[in-house]
């Protein structure tokens, strides 16, 4: 499973690239909304920092099929390679995945509650499907559950999109996502933080440095024996 930060705090993301396997990032309105700069000037920080190796998921505002398309060509234009066009899946977003897909611009399928708004966007052209899985705990249902009815739709369907998980609020979701199998997950900062965050693991590689210290003296390692 591929990990992609959903965040556009600069400091953060050279972070979390500087420690993690990261393949990328992911941003909607509400996330630019929080870091003041203006929407294009952050964006574009965000893909000098992210490279162009890594895909990067910008997302369209307007409520009009016509307006998500010249949104979306403005999007893959300005922002260049491995960039996908993050549009709503509701009525208008398909009509507008209809086009851009023909045109050849890449697609990620976002807002998505159920599994059939999944479906619509891929057979209108999406690359990528994006459920919010703890928005869709918030409602009353399971949001790892409709993740993995969408990996089912696409596998028994023989599609080629693939689910970029999104709105995770702990590690217990991430991990039955990787376990089953799906291609990407994008996680705030404090998300990633905490797959290793535990008291458990840190004092468990202390105690090996200790007793390595008892040896060979303090503040040593094995570079300098
Ligand atoms: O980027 C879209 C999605 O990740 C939203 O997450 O945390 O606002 O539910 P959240």
């Amino acid at each position: 499973m591929r990990l992609l930060i959903d965040d556009a705090n600069i400091e953060e993301i050279r972070r979390l690239m500087d420690l993690y396997p990261i393949s990328g990032g992911t941003t909607n309105p509400s996330i630019l909304a929080k870091y003041g700069d203006d929407p294009w000037t952050l964006l574009k920080k965000l893909r000098t920092l992210y490279g162009e190796e890594r895909d990067f998921h910008v997302q369209t505002i307007a409520m009009d099929a016509d307006g998500m398309i010249g949104e979306g060509r403005h999007i893959a234009e300005v922002l260049g390679k491995n960039t996908f066009v993050k549009i709503p899946c509701i009525p208008e977003g398909f009509k507008a995945m209809k086009t851009l897909s023909k045109e050849g611009y890449r697609i990620t399928g976002t807002c998505i509650y159920t599994p059939l708004q999944a479906y619509l966007a891929i057979e209108s052209g999406a690359q990528y499907v994006a459920p919010y899985v703890d928005r869709i705990d918030n409602m009353g249902y399971d949001g790892v559950e409709v993740v993995k009815i969408i990996q089912d739709i696409i596998d028994n369907n023989g599609y080629e999109a693939k689910v970029l998980a999104a709105s995770f609020k702990n590690s217990q979701q991430v991990l039955e996502l990787c376990a089953y199998g799906i291609d990407s997950a994008t996680c705030v900062p404090s998300v990633i933080d905490n797959f290793t965050n535990s008291a458990a693991i840190l004092a468990a590689v202390e105690k090996f440095r200790s007793d390595f210290e008892k040896t060979a003296g303090q503040g040593k390692t094995m570079a300098e024996l």
